[in-house]
């Protein structure tokens, strides 16, 4: 599906369709998200003993891929046990720059039964990019991802 467009409904729909598990399963829905506009990084970080450490992703290669926690973005939300969307990251102080073109992101967090396991991050190119609406059904990814941990 290399190169089409995707809205973020078929995106979940067809990872919950997918019959892969594991790392497997999450390469496929990095891969599928990364088709959605405007989702212009698309990765998981797994959370190992304090850290934050990175899994798959789509996108250009960074130098955080071992956060700790409280730090950046991915690192507040598990510190503040919840979802982070940032409207424009030049407005932070506490963030980490994957990529100077990166200009608002969403972190939402992987649980199961109540276990904080790790993170989707998107980062988009456009301020404002995320909204309660990418929240919603990347929280439904997030839960469809635990289950097959
Ligand atoms: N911006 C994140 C770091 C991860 S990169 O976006 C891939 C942060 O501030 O934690």
């Amino acid at each position: 599906m290399a190169g089409e467009e995707l809205s973020l409904e078929r995106v979940v729909s067809g990872v919950e369709a997918s019959p892969l598990s594991g790392a497997e399963l999450r390469r496929f829905a990095m891969e599928l998200l990364s088709q959605v506009p405007g989702y212009d990084w698309c990765g998981v970080y797994r959370l190992e003993d304090g850290f934050l450490v990175l899994d798959e992703y789509v996108g250009a290669a960074t130098d955080h891929d071992r956060i700790q926690v409280g730090v950046g973005v991915c690192g507040t939300a598990v510190a503040e046990d919840r979802n982070q969307i940032v409207a424009d990251v030049h407005e932070l102080e506490n963030y980490l720059s994957c990529s100077v073109l990166t200009r608002s992101e969403i972190v939402v967090l992987i649980r199961r039964d109540g276990e904080v396991l790790g993170q989707i991050d998107v980062d988009g190119h456009e301020v404002g990019r995320f909204t309660a609406a990418d929240e919603a059904k990347l929280e439904r990814l997030a839960r469809f991802l635990a289950s097959k941990w």
